[in-house]
C-alpha cells in the first residue's frame, strides 16, 4: 500500500539537502512542501542561513511559526521548491489545486533552480485525455471571462461557486480540456484571455523533478 505522507516526506528530504547557506529559498504551497519547511526550520534551528519567499500566506504563517527568516519582496531566488498537481517528464505542470498558482509562478519563474517534489500519485504518462486547469481570473466581468475561456474549447467551474478567494483577492476557473496536446501554446491562449491572471500550466519552468515511482525515489533533470 502507498503511504503517501512517507512519499512526501521523502521527496522533501531530497530537496532539502540542496539547499545551501547563504541561499534564498522560494517556499512553494501544499501539503508536500510541508514537509520541506519543518526539515528547512530544524536546518535553520541548527544555524543554516538561508532566506525564505513564500508563495502563499499559509506556506508565510507555517514559516514564520516555525522561525524560518523570510522576505516577501526579494529581487532574485537561488532555488526554489515547490510541489504540484501534476507532473509529465517533461516537466510539464499543472498547478493551483490549492489555489496558490500565481504566487507560485511568479516565484519560480524568477529562480536560478526549480525544484518539483511529488508523490508517486502525480506523474502522468502525457496530458491526452480530460484535464483540469486551474486558472486564475479577477473577480471584475468573471462572466465575460468565464465565456471566453469556453471558447478555448473547456468547461469551466468557479471554485466554490466563485467563493473561493485567492491570496491576491481573485478567483479560480476550473477549466476542464478534454485533452491538452500543446501546453503551451494552451498555456498563452489562456493569458491571453482579458481577466485571466494566471494559468496553472507550468511549462519550462521546472529544473529538477523529485519524485516517487515504483516505490523508489527517482529524479529527472531538464
Ligand atoms: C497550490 O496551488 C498548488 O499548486 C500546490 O503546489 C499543489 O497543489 C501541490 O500540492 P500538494 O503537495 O498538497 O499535492
Amino acid at each position: 500500500m502507498q503511504d503517501l505522507e512517507a512519499e512526501k516526506k521523502q521527496v522533501a528530504v531530497e530537496a532539502l539537502k540542496l539547499v545551501k547557506d547563504g541561499m534564498s529559498v522560494g517556499l512553494g504551497t501544499g501539503s508536500t512542501v510541508k514537509y520541506f519547511i519543518e526539515g528547512l526550520a530544524a536546518r535553520v534551528q541548527e544555524g543554516l542561513e538561508i532566506t525564505g519567499l513564500p508563495t502563499s500566506r499559509q506556506t508565510e504563517q507555517a514559516a514564520r511559526k516555525l522561525g524560518i527568516p523570510l522576505e516577501l519582496d526579494l529581487d532574485h531566488v537561488d532555488i526554489d521548491v515547490d510541489g504540484t498537481d501534476a507532473f509529465d517528464l517533461h516537466g510539464t505542470l499543472i498547478k493551483g489545486g490549492g489555489g496558490a498558482l500565481f504566487r507560485e509562478k511568479v516565484v519560480a519563474y524568477n529562480s536560478s533552480y526549480v525544484v518539483i517534489i511529488a508523490d508517486s500519485t502525480k506523474l502522468r504518462q502525457n496530458y491526452h485525455g480530460e484535464t483540469l486547469i486551474p486558472v486564475e481570473i479577477l473577480p471584475f466581468a468573471k462572466n465575460m471571462t468565464v465565456k471566453n475561456l469556453e471558447r478555448l474549447g473547456c468547461s469551466v467551474a468557479l471554485r466554490q461557486e466563485g467563493e473561493f478567494i485567492t491570496d491576491g483577492g481573485n478567483i479560480i476557473a476550473d477549466c476542464t480540456f478534454a485533452s491538452m496536446d500543446d501546453p503551451e501554446t494552451l498555456e498563452k491562449k489562456l493569458k491571453g484571455v482579458p481577466g485571466v491572471i494566471e494559468a496553472g500550466i507550468f511549462y519550462g519552468i521546472a529544473d529538477l523533478l523529485i519524485f516517487v515511482k515504483d516505490h523508489s525515489i527517482a529524479r529527472m533533470m531538464l
